[in-house]
């Protein structure tokens, strides 16, 4: 049996409960692909879950979603793709009743080939292991919302892993006549780069004191119960935090699938729409935990991404380092 070192919980708690140990490498199923990853990016559920006893996972657990790689091996049914295709994707189904046991935060993984898209030739690894949860979780606020063409939004959280492509998607998509984010004092610019028309500084301005009225206040840290004061009286109130703080507000999820991003991909190609990496990462493989610690408070800066995932410790993963 092929092994590979993945990372790893037993049991729930902060983020030391977290270790770096010995798996099998996964076999693919009919429909699979099994997957060297290169890069993979955190995820606020991949600490919720770890967090919370209620969420009844099955130990061990490796958590991750997001990952970019190269296929190795294929599933019989699999016609897609190829061995040696650099894909993206995220690999987490959250509609299905179980989550894999194994997530993206290991050296190889098996995912259904329709979750996954091939990774643009401009996009690093890096990147696009960036952007899966994130710009899916984006994406699905604007359709929950019908936000239409030449509308105005104002984002709540504009610079976080979801708010920064939420912000990007408003202005190149969408077209919105006036795109409003919040941020604190020392994102203002970066929010602005992002095509921000009007930054908000949390820190210095409250809702109220906001003129404008929006026809969408798209809220990204769960504060709709606040938020909703700058959304005009017959605008939605889209909150992609669970249960929303405000019982009028809509919650917004995410919809996996490949096909979301394969659409994005000219975007890619082309820059209009690009990863946001914070500038603390990419963290090498051997420091998830800190990784961890870092997304865990609050602050990133677009996304928190793992590098060099394949590479590590590569003298156990017989067979599989030179392919
Ligand atoms: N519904 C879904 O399917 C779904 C999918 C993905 C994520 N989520 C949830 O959505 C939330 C955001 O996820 P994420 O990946 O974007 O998180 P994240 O990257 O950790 O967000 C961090 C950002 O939040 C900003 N922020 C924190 N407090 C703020 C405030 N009071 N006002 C404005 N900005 C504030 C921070 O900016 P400052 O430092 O400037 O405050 C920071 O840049 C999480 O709760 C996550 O669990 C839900």
């Amino acid at each position: 049996m092929k092994m590979q070192k993945a990372w790893f919980y037993e049991e729930y708690g902060p983020k030391e409960v977290l270790k770096l140990g010995d798996f099998p490498v996964p076999v693919p199923q009919p429909n699979q692909l099994l997957i060297r990853v290169h890069s993979a990016a955190l995820n606020p559920i991949d600490f919720k879950l770890r967090q919370n006893p209620l969420a009844l996972l099955d130990f061990p657990v490796v958590p991750g979603c997001d990952m970019a790689g190269t296929v190795i091996a294929k599933g019989q049914n699999v016609t897609k793709f190829k061995s040696g295709d650099e894909v993206y994707g995220n690999i987490q189904n959250f509609k299905l009743e179980k989550l894999k046991q194994l997530g993206s935060l290991a050296q190889f993984i098996v995912v259904e080939d329709n979750l996954v898209a091939i990774k643009p030739k401009n996009v690093s690894f890096e990147e696009a292991a960036s952007l899966p949860v994130a710009i899916q979780t984006a994406i699905e606020g604007f359709k929950v919302a019908n936000f239409k063409e030449g509308g105005s939004i104002f984002i709540v959280g504009g610079a976080g892993g979801v708010g920064s492509l939420v912000v990007q998607l408003a202005k190149q998509f969408y077209k919105a006549s006036l795109v409003t984010a919040t941020t604190s004092t020392g994102k203002v610019d970066f929010v602005k780069s992002l095509g921000a028309d009007k930054v908000v500084d949390y820190t210095k301005t409250c809702y109220e004191q906001v003129v404008e009225k929006y026809d969408l206040v798209y809220d990204t840290i769960g504060d709709s119960k606040n938020s909703y004061v700058v959304s005009k009286e017959n605008g939605r109130v889209i909150d992609i935090t669970w249960p929303p703080s405000n019982s009028k507000a809509i919650y917004s999820g995410l919809t996996v699938s490949g096909e979301i991003l394969e659409n994005l991909n000219p975007y890619l190609e082309s820059g209009k729409l690009k990863a946001v990496i914070d500038s603390t990462s990419p963290f090498h493989f051997n420091n998830v935990i800190k990784a961890f610690g870092y997304l865990e408070t609050g602050r990133a800066r677009g996304k928190v991404v793992i590098s060099s995932i394949s590479s590590a410790s590569c003298d156990i993963i017989n067979g599989f380092c030179n392919t």
